[in-house]
C-alpha cells in the first residue's frame, strides 16, 4: 500500500493519467528531442532554430481538447529540454522562445488555457544543458563533448542559474502541480531547490531526477516487475517509439499497446503520463490525436475501475504460480466491489480467479456493460486446490482491440 502524503500533494492519487509534451526547436527537425547529441548537426547550426521558429498554428486548447479527449487531468509540459532552449519569457538567457519570430511566451498560453480548464499544470525541467556556458559538459551521456572556447564550467554557477529559473517558473505561471526534473548527468545536489518549489508551490510534488531527494519515481518506457507500487510512482510513455519530441517518421505504438500499458500501470496503483510531440506549428501529429480520442473512449468506460481503488492483485494466486497456463490478470478493489483487468491478451474466455472464492452478486463487463456468468468450481489443473471464482464467456474475439475490465460485486467483504 502507498502512504499518502496527507496534505495537497495528495491530487497525484485522484487524478490518475496525464499528458507529457515534448515541445522545443528539436520540433523543426523533427527526428529526436536530443538531435544536436544522437544526431548530425552542429551546436552552431541546432542554435540558428530559433530563427526559424514560429509556431503560427499554437493553439493550447487544442491540445487540452486531445488531453480531454483521452480522459486525462493534467499536463506536463518541456519547460527547457536538454539543449537549454527556454520556452518560457526568461530573464535568465536569451536563448529562449521570446526570440524567435513567433515571439510570444507559449508556457503563459498553455497556463492560462490549463486554468481555464481546470487540467492541472506540472513542468518539465532538464538538468543538462547543451548551452548554457556554466553547466558542466564533460561528455557524459545525454551531455556535449566538453566546454567550447568561452565556456566557463562551473556548478555552483549554473545551479544558481536554475534556482532562479525555477523560481521564475513557480511564481509567475499560477499554480504548479509537479515539478519533473530530468535526467542529473552530473548528480549536481543542492536539496534546497527542492525546498524552495515546496515552499512556493507545496500541491507541487517534485521527482526524483532532482538534485534532491522527491516525492516519486518515474519509470520510462518499462514495467516495472510485480503487482504493485511500495511508492508514489508516475510512468511515462511516448506515443511514438523511438522519439519523444516529433518525429517526423515515427513509428507509433498500437492504441491497444498503449491501452495495456496505461491499464497495467494504473490498475498496479501507479499514475501514467502518456507524451506527445507537438509539430513546429504548434498542432499534434494526427496520428497522436486520433490515438488518444480511441483510448478515451475506453477510458471512460473502464475509469471507474481506477478510481478510488487499490491494487488487490496479491489476492490472486493463480496468476503467480501457473502463468502460461492461466492469464496474466490484475485485481483492483473498492470495499465489496472488485474489477478484474486483462492487461494482456487473454487465452481463453474464462478468467481463472484463484485466491477468491466467494459467489458474486453481479458481474459485468466495462467495455459494453453486458452481464458475465461465473462458476465456482474446482478447475481440473488445480484438481486438489479450493473452488475459486471463474469467470466465463468474455467475448475475446469479439472485443479484440481494447483491454478488457470486469467488474465483481460481492454482497460482503472478501477475506483477504
Ligand atoms: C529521457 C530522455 C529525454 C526525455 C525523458 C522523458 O530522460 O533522455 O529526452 O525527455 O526521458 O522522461
Amino acid at each position: 500500500m502507498i502512504t499518502r502524503f496527507g496534505d495537497a500533494r495528495d491530487w497525484f492519487f485522484e487524478k490518475r493519467f496525464g499528458m507529457f509534451v515534448h515541445w522545443g526547436l528539436y520540433a523543426l527537425p523533427a527526428w529526436h528531442e536530443q538531435i544536436l547529441w544522437r544526431g548530425e548537426i552542429t551546436r552552431r547550426e541546432y542554435e540558428t532554430l530559433p530563427g526559424q521558429f514560429n509556431p503560427v498554428s499554437y493553439d493550447p486548447e487544442r491540445w487540452l481538447d486531445a488531453a480531454e479527449s483521452a480522459g486525462m487531468e493534467y499536463l506536463c509540459f518541456t519547460t527547457k529540454h536538454h539543449d537549454g532552449f527556454c520556452m518560457w519569457d526568461t530573464q535568465e538567457t536569451d536563448y529562449n522562445v521570446m526570440n524567435t519570430p513567433y515571439g510570444r511566451d507559449v508556457l503563459a498560453m498553455l497556463a492560462d488555457a490549463c486554468e481555464r480548464r481546470g487540467i492541472l499544470l506540472c513542468l518539465y525541467y532538464s538538468l543538462p544543458d547543451w548551452h548554457h556556458r556554466n553547466y558542466p559538459n564533460q561528455g557524459r551521456h545525454h551531455e556535449m563533448f566538453g566546454p567550447r572556447p568561452g565556456d566557463e564550467p562551473d556548478a555552483g554557477a549554473y545551479l544558481e542559474f536554475v534556482r532562479r529559473q525555477v523560481r521564475e517558473l513557480l511564481t509567475g505561471y499560477g499554480p504548479i502541480h509537479a515539478f519533473f526534473w530530468d535526467v542529473n548527468v552530473a548528480e549536481l545536489h543542492d536539496p534546497s531547490i527542492n525546498d524552495m518549489i515546496r515552499e512556493l508551490q507545496p500541491q507541487a510534488l517534485i521527482n526524483d531526477r532532482g538534485p534532491g531527494p522527491g516525492d516519486y519515481s518515474t519509470p520510462e518506457r518499462h514495467v516495472p516487475p510485480g503487482h504493485g507500487f511500495a511508492a508514489p510512482t508516475e510512468a511515462c510513455q511516448s506515443m511514438g517509439r523511438e522519439s519523444w519530441g516529433y518525429r517526423a517518421d515515427e513509428d507509433y505504438y498500437s492504441r491497444l499497446f498503449l491501452m495495456q500499458s496505461v491499464d497495467r500501470i494504473l490498475a498496479m496503483g501507479g499514475n501514467y503520463l502518456l507524451n506527445v510531440g507537438p509539430m513546429a506549428d504548434g498542432t499534434l501529429p494526427k496520428e497522436c490525436v486520433d490515438s488518444l480520442e480511441r483510448i478515451g473512449r475506453w477510458y471512460e468506460k473502464v475509469s471507474e475501475s481506477f478510481r478510488g481503488t487499490v491494487p488487490a492483485s496479491h489476492m490472486l494466486t493463480a496468476t503467480e504460480t501457473h502463468l502460461f497456463r492461466y492469464d496474466d490478470v490484475l485485481l483492483t478493489r473498492r470495499d465489496n466491489t472488485f474489477y478484474v483487468h486483462a492487461p494482456a491478451a487473454l487465452h481463453t474466455g474464462g478468467i481463472v480467479l484463484d485466491g477468491l472464492d466467494h459467489e458474486p452478486e453481479s458481474v459485468v463487463l466495462l467495455n459494453d456493460g453486458r452481464r458475465l456468468d461465473w462458476t465456482i468450481d474446482v478447475i481440473p489443473w488445480r484438481w486438489k486446490q479450493r473452488p475459486c471464482l471463474r469467470l466465463r464467456n468474455l467475448p475475446v474475439d469479439e472485443i479484440s482491440d481494447e483491454v478488457l475490465v470486469a467488474r465483481i460485486e460481492f454482497g460482503h467483504r472478501p477475506a483477504e
